[in-house]
């Protein structure tokens, strides 16, 4: 009997102290992953129905909204408007917005639109497996992915920073595994840019980076030119949002030889962005172009132990042709050779750079998973398995 207890006690022993060890994961999704609310005040927005006036209701994803009858409410509270007088964009009059925070004690999933990529399959891997706590060990971070100017980008920086520093302390002092996803993983270059050497030392481990889109995207190009399941979220309202202008394809990576966009008097490479944005009459993100198009052109070094994990060998926009200069007929046709169906191959050039200009006492590895797309990387066999090794060996 005595020995079966002491068995017992041993088991339970050793399960207490593998949970004490595990090196707590922070997630960071993608462009349109997160969910945000909305309050209105129809009186100054009368495109909106009474019925929704002053309370906060889900602003995306929020399937009601798309009802024909709501539609033009739907575009006029979603977008920004420019004000020239602090050139900046801003929400209409009227229209409050928020993401919907995660809390120290909140569930991974909250916030987030978690069913669009799979990332239930995620958690549930780190809980089953591995006996990660939600909330405890595992967490995420939301963000108003609309947004993409350093001054926005700054509240995402302190949400980051406040949320690390308290899942830090709140497991014995173990450094914390980022992991990104697209987007994610530019908001996680941008944070690891501003904060200090020593400060990252201590409290991130790893920073492991899935469909990472660090050196922008091509097929932005295609929603600023005829919206984003147009027209549930039209041009009109893309071309409000300052992210638009942030994540073109960054000059440093897609040089001047690769064309992007062809029209019949013109070829647009990555250094003829401001002039596509003024071709295509978003005279606003123009305007701030040069300012947040510079936040990561040179592509700072993480300076973290870095692991870049891409899809490869699928068929992919890498440019696209336009039968008219002015883009009038919102049409685009579709250039496609290879990367993950959404990124193309060239965005992966930026962690290459890494290999030689960070400090060699950070690992670093990038690495291609054949004919595994943009949003099933992240909850991938595979590539769970790939982190086991990175996390657990
Ligand atoms: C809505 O805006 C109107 C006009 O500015 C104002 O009088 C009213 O107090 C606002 N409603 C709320 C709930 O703030
Ligand atoms: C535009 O920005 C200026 C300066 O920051 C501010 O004073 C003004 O209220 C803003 N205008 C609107 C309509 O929000
Ligand atoms: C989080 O949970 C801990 C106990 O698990 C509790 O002491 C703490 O007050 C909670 N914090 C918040 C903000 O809910
Ligand atoms: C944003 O960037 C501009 C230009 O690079 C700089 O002048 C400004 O100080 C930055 N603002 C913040 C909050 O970092
Ligand atoms: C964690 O670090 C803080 C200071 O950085 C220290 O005060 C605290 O005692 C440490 N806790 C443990 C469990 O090591
Ligand atoms: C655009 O590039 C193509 C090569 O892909 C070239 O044949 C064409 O002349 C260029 N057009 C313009 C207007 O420069
Ligand atoms: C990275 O991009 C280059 C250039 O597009 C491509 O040749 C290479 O296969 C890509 N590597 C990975 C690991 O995806
Ligand atoms: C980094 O460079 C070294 C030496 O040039 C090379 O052996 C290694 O494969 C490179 N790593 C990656 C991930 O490209
Ligand atoms: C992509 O496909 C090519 C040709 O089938 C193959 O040689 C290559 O290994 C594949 N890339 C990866 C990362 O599996």
């Amino acid at each position: 009997m005595a020995r079966y207890f002491l068995f017992f006690v041993t088991i339970t022993f050793i399960l207490i102290v593998s949970n004490d060890c595990l090196s707590p994961i922070i997630f960071i999704p993608g462009s349109f992953c997160s969910l945000l609310e909305v309050r209105i005040n129809t009186t100054l927005q009368p495109s909106c129905p009474q019925s929704l006036d002053n309370k906060w209701i889900l602003l995306w994803l929020n399937l009601r909204l798309f009802e024909p009858s709501y539609l033009s409410c739907y575009h006029n509270i979603f977008r920004f408007n420019y004000n020239s007088s602090s050139n900046s964009f801003e929400n209409p009059l009227g229209v409050e917005t928020r993401i919907i925070v995660n809390s120290i004690n909140g569930s991974f999933l909250d916030g987030l639109l978690w069913e669009y990529i799979q990332l239930d399959k995620f958690l549930f891997h780190f809980v089953t497996k591995h006996k990660y706590i939600d909330g405890q060990n595992m967490h995420s971070v939301p963000y108003d992915f609309r947004r993409g100017t350093n001054k926005t980008l700054f509240v995402f920086n302190n949400d980051l920073k406040e949320l690390i520093e308290s899942t830090y302390i709140r497991n014995m002092n173990k450094s914390v595994y980022l992991i990104s996803h697209s987007t994610g993983g530019s908001m996680v270059l941008y944070f690891l840019s501003q904060q200090l050497q020593t400060w990252k030392n201590q409290y991130i481990n790893s920073w492991i980076s899935l469909s990472g889109n660090i050196a922008g995207e091509v097929d932005n190009i295609e929603n600023l030119v005829q919206g984003f399941l147009s027209p549930i979220v039209s041009r009109e309202v893309i071309q409000s949002w300052d992210f638009f202008a942030w994540r073109l394809p960054e000059p440093m990576i897609y040089g001047s030889e690769r064309i992007i966009v062809k029209t019949p008097s013109r070829n647009y490479t990555s250094y003829d962005m401001l002039d596509f944005l003024h071709d295509i009459n978003a005279k606003e993100l123009s305007l701030i172009y040069s300012q947040v198009s510079s936040i990561l052109a040179s592509l700072p070094e993480p300076n973290v132990n870095t692991y870049c994990f891409y899809g490869v060998n699928i068929s992919t926009p890498i440019g696209y042709i336009s039968k008219s200069d002015r883009f009038e007929d919102n049409k685009l046709e579709t250039i496609r050779g290879w990367g993950d169906g959404e990124q193309d191959d060239t965005t992966n050039m930026s962690c290459q750079l890494w290999n030689k200009t960070m400090d060699k006492k950070y690992k670093f590895i990038s690495k291609g998973f054949h004919r595994i797309s943009h949003t099933e990387l992240v909850g991938n066999d595979k590539v769970l398995e790939e982190i086991d090794q990175i996390i657990f060996s």
